[in-house]
């Protein structure tokens, strides 16, 4: 769903992140002030969040880049922008993920890409939901699709966390972490998470769609539901950070696409170890949830398979065992 013409410019003015009266925007745009604030409230049930302050008007409380394909494809490198099939931008849409499940069925095109200024209902890994309100962050899912068989994919989303550390560097952070499996962590606190979603038949063909959500802007009350430790890059890098959205999705699917393209070929193997020096749970003491159940131990690292290594802790504090895991969610104990 597109926004209409009259709200997309209001965003235009606001995006200096300035006051704007509404005096003044509705001289601008022709339409009465009554007209002005039922756009505004509009973009607020959107999840973009507005500073009021009577007297000087309204505000976005970071600079605001609206995204735009051309600006990102300028980022996307040769290589991976042969591998583009489609790219499509919408303002508003239930989820980037559901979106191209429901046509997967349909297409067989690998490289298509759906992102979002806004998901009505953002998912997150393990039956979470994701928190996405308009214009704050990057929500985006690829389509690719395998000859192989859906246990061929084990492991690619680990690698993918590699691809988005190294995307990330490019832009300028440092000091990132990848917590098992697929969560992107700086200074202990979730940046970003992959929620990638494979079905197909058990012997193939099967197809995957790579979702990846990342925090630029969140406010404490829109991160209200977040259930873990988390952070945005405003809050890493400042606010002139918040004008690199486009960029940073284009070296997002610079490294991301290779990485999807090539798994059938060159799997986990190859993207182990770089994910082991990224490792930031590595020796540390977690509770590890897997439905109602609670295991505690310290993080020994991943195997070659990929799959959680901890050394458990018995009740009698004899010797530990190292039990392997392969699906969960690790949190620090405190
Ligand atoms: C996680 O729980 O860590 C995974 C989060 C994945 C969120 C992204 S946002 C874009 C895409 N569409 C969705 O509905 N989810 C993923």
């Amino acid at each position: 769903m597109l926004l209409s013409d009259t709200v997309k410019q209001l965003l235009f003015s606001l995006a200096d992140g300035h006051f704007h009266s509404s005096a003044e925007l509705a001289k601008d745009k022709h339409i009465s002030r009554s007209a002005i604030w039922k756009h505004l409230q509009y973009l607020s049930t959107l999840g973009l969040e507005l500073i009021a302050v009577s007297g000087k008007g309204y505000k976005l409380p970071f600079p605001l880049q609206l995204l735009e394909i051309n600006k990102i494809n300028q980022f996307v490198n040769a290589h991976s922008a042969n591998l583009i099939h489609k790219i499509e931008l919408h303002d508003i849409i239930d989820s980037t993920n559901n979106y191209l499940l429901k046509h997967a069925k349909d297409s067989k095109d690998s490289g298509w890409i759906c992102i979002a200024e806004h998901q009505t209902a953002g998912k997150g890994r393990r039956g979470k939901s994701w928190v996405s309100p308009f214009g704050h962050n990057i929500y985006f899912s690829i389509l690719w699709y395998y000859q192989d068989s859906p246990s061929a994919l084990s492991g690619l989303s680990l690698a993918l966390g590699v691809a988005v550390v190294k995307a990330l560097q490019e832009f300028g952070l440092k000091e990132i972490g990848l917590k098992w499996p697929n969560d992107v962590y700086v200074n202990e606190k979730k940046l970003a998470g992959i929620l990638v979603e494979v079905s197909g038949e058990s012997s193939g063909p099967c197809h995957a769609v790579i979702g990846l959500g990342l925090n630029f802007y969140l406010s404490p009350k829109q991160a209200d539901h977040i259930d873990q430790p988390w952070t945005d890059l405003y809050s890493i890098l400042g606010s002139d950070s918040y004008t690199g959205r486009n960029k940073l999705i284009g070296l997002l699917l610079s490294h991301m696409l290779p990485t999807i393209a090539n798994f059938s070929v060159i799997h986990l193997q190859n993207y182990i170890n770089e994910w082991r020096l990224y490792d930031c749970m590595q020796g540390k003491e977690v509770t590890l949830r897997i439905g109602n159940q609670s295991y505690l131990g310290q993080v020994l690292g991943i195997d070659d398979q990929g799959l959680l290594q901890l050394a458990m802790q018995q009740q009698d504090n004899s010797d530990h065992s190292i039990c392997s895991f392969s699906s969960g969610e690790v949190s620090l104990r405190v």
